[in-house]
C-alpha cells in the first residue's frame, strides 16, 4: 500500500518522520500508517508542481487529453482495488464504492474530451481599428483540499479539468481517507502523468498545510470541497493574495412532494437523494416538506423502505449503509435527532446509535418536525429523514429557501409545469425534478448563496482552470 508523500514524482517520508493512523471507522482498527506531511513538504510540493508546469502546459492538447483518456482506463481498470480500499477507509457500501470509481473514474473520460475543445475567440473590435483575439491558458499551479466523503471522486473531479487544461496541482487529501487519493495518485503516474504534475501531500495540521501553500509565489488557484465554515476561513486566507477559488461548499437540501405525486417514485427518489453514500453527501436530502394530503402516507412508506435499509460493514453482503466517518459525526447526529424530540417531533424509526465497535447510526425518520428547528437548520450527514407538512405551494417553496445554503433541491410532482416553476425558483444550483440524483460528470455541480462559488464538471468545469487572456492586435 502507497502510504508516503507524492512530491515531483517521488515517494518521500515526510519530513517529521510522524505518521498519521488511517481508520476503519467500521471497526475501529487502524489499517495503515501514511507519511504526516509538514508545511515543508506541501512547499516542496508546491516548488515541484512549479518546475513541472510550464512544460506540461505546453505539451499538446492532444496528448494530454490522450494521458486524461488512459487515466479513466487505468482507474476503471482497478475498480476492485480501489473500491477496496475506499470501503476501508471510509466504511461505504462496496457497491457504493465500486459506482464511487466509475464515476471519479469518468471525470478523466469527460476532462479528455475537453480538453481538446478549449475554446477562444477572435472579433473585429467595434471601432473597426483592431482584432481581439481571446484564450484561454492555464492558471500555473492549483492547490487542491478535497473531502472524505467520496475519497476518489472528489478528487478525480477538480484533478481532471484542473490537469486537462495545463495545471499543475498540489492535493491535500482528508486525514481520515488518505490511501484512495495516495493510490490514485500511483495509478496516474501509471497512465502517463508527468512527474510533478500530481503531487500529494496529506497531513494532520491541515490549517498549518494551508497557511505555508496559500502564501507559495507559484500558487495561483485554490479549489477545495468541503464545510461551508471552513470555506469562509479559506476564502478570507486566499483573498491576501488574491487567488481564484472555487468553493464546493455546505448544503441543507430541500425535498418538496406534492400531493399530485408518484409516491412510488417519491419514495424511491427519496431514499438515493437521502441515502447514497451513506448518506454522507452534500447533495443529500436534509428536509422533506410533503404536502399534508399525503404526508401520513408519504411518512409510512418511507419509513418501510429506511426500515429496509441494512446497516453495517461495506464489505458484508446486502449492507446498503456503512458507519458514519468518526465518533464526532455519530454524536452530531445523535445531538440533532435528540433536539427534535425534545422539541415535540415524532420519532417513527431508528434513533438510537450502536454501542458497539464502529461509528454506526441507525436508518432514522422523524415527523412534525419543525422548519425552523435545529435538525432542518443544519446539514445532517447522516441517515435521518426529517418531514416536515405543508398546505401552501408558496410556504413550501419560502420554507425551502429560508437558508444560507443552496447546493441541491428536489421535485416531485406528475405536473411538469408546476415542477419546472417550482424548480426555478428554488434557490439552488442543482435541482432534481421527480429524480433523486442529481450528479453527473457532464453537468455543472455547484451551489448558490453560501453551498460555493464556481462549478465543476460539464463544459464550464474546465474553464474555472483557465485565466482568459485578450489580445490586441492590428495586421
Ligand atoms: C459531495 O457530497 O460533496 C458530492 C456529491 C456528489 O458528487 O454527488
Amino acid at each position: 500500500m502507497t502510504t508516503e508523500l507524492l512530491i515531483g514524482g517521488s515517494w518521500r517520508e515526510g519530513s517529521s518522520g510522524r505518521r498519521i493512523a488511517v481508520v476503519d471507522p467500521a471497526t475501529e482498527a487502524t489499517i495503515a500508517e501514511i507519511a504526516d506531511g509538514t508545511p515543508d513538504d506541501a512547499l516542496a510540493a508546491c516548488d515541484a508542481a512549479a518546475s513541472a508546469q510550464v512544460a506540461w502546459a505546453a505539451t499538446p492538447p492532444r496528448e494530454r487529453s490522450e494521458i486524461l483518456r488512459n487515466c479513466w482506463a487505468t482507474l476503471i481498470d482497478h475498480t476492485d482495488e480501489l473500491a477496496s480500499i475506499i470501503v476501508r477507509e471510509h466504511g461505504k457500501p462496496l457497491a457504493d464504492a465500486r459506482g464511487e470509481v466509475a464515476y471519479g473514474a469518468e471525470f478523466f473520460r469527460w476532462n479528455a474530451e475537453e480538453t481538446v475543445r478549449i475554446r477562444g475567440e477572435i472579433a473585429l473590435a467595434p471601432s473597426g481599428a483592431n482584432r481581439m483575439i481571446v484564450h484561454h491558458p492555464p492558471i500555473g499551479v492549483v492547490a487542491m483540499i478535497t473531502p472524505w466523503n467520496f475519497p476518489a471522486a472528489m478528487i478525480t473531479r477538480k484533478l481532471a479539468p484542473a490537469i486537462g487544461a495545463g495545471n499543475t496541482v498540489v492535493i491535500k487529501p482528508p486525514k481520515e481517507t488518505p490511501l484512495t487519493a495516495l493510490r490514485i495518485a500511483e495509478l496516474l503516474g501509471e497512465a502517463g502523468v508527468p512527474p510533478g504534475v500530481v503531487n500529494v501531500v496529506p497531513t494532520s495540521r491541515s490549517a498549518d498545510w494551508f497557511e505555508a501553500v496559500v502564501d507559495h509565489r507559484a500558487v495561483r488557484m485554490l479549489s477545495f470541497t468541503g464545510s461551508t465554515e471552513v470555506g469562509r476561513v479559506l476564502l478570507r486566507r486566499a483573498a491576501d493574495r488574491v487567488l481564484k477559488t472555487v468553493m464546493e461548499l455546505g448544503g441543507n437540501a430541500p425535498f418538496i412532494v406534492f400531493d399530485d405525486a408518484d409516491l412510488d417514485r417519491a419514495v424511491e427518489g427519496a431514499m438515493i437523494a437521502k441515502m447514497r453514500h451513506s448518506a454522507e453527501t452534500c447533495t443529500a436530502a436534509n428536509r422533506f416538506y410533503v404536502e399534508a394530503g399525503v404526508v401520513d402516507e408519504f411518512a409510512e412508506r418511507l419509513t418501510a423502505a429506511m426500515a429496509a435499509v441494512n446497516v453495517g460493514n461495506g464489505f458484508d453482503d446486502g449492507v446498503t449503509c456503512g458507519p458514519m466517518i468518526n465518533r464526532n459525526a455519530v454524536a452530531d447526529i445523535d445531538s440533532l435527532v435528540r433536539s427534535a424530540l425534545m422539541d415535540g417531533a415524532k420519532l417513527l424509526l431508528g434513533g438510537e446509535p450502536s454501542s458497539g465497535a464502529g461509528y454506526f447510526y441507525p436508518a432514522t425518520v422523524i415527523r412534525d418536525v419543525e422548519h425552523g428547528s435545529r435538525l432542518a437548520a443544519s446539514e445532517i450527514f447522516g441517515p435521518v429523514a426529517p418531514i416536515i407538512s405543508f398546505t401552501d405551494h408558496a410556504d413550501a417553496i419560502r420554507m425551502a429557501n429560508d437558508t444560507e445554503m443552496g447546493l441541491t433541491g428536489y421535485v416531485y410532482t406528475r405536473d411538469l409545469a408546476k415542477g419546472l416553476r417550482t424548480a426555478e425558483r428554488l434557490e439552488a444550483g442543482m435541482v432534481g425534478l421527480n429524480r433523486g440524483a442529481v450528479s453527473d460528470p457532464a453537468a455543472p455541480f455547484g451551489g448558490m448563496k453560501q453551498s460555493g462559488l464556481g462549478r465543476e464538471g460539464s463544459t464550464e468545469g474546465i474553464y474555472e482552470f483557465c485565466e482568459t487572456q485578450y489580445i490586441a492586435t492590428d495586421w
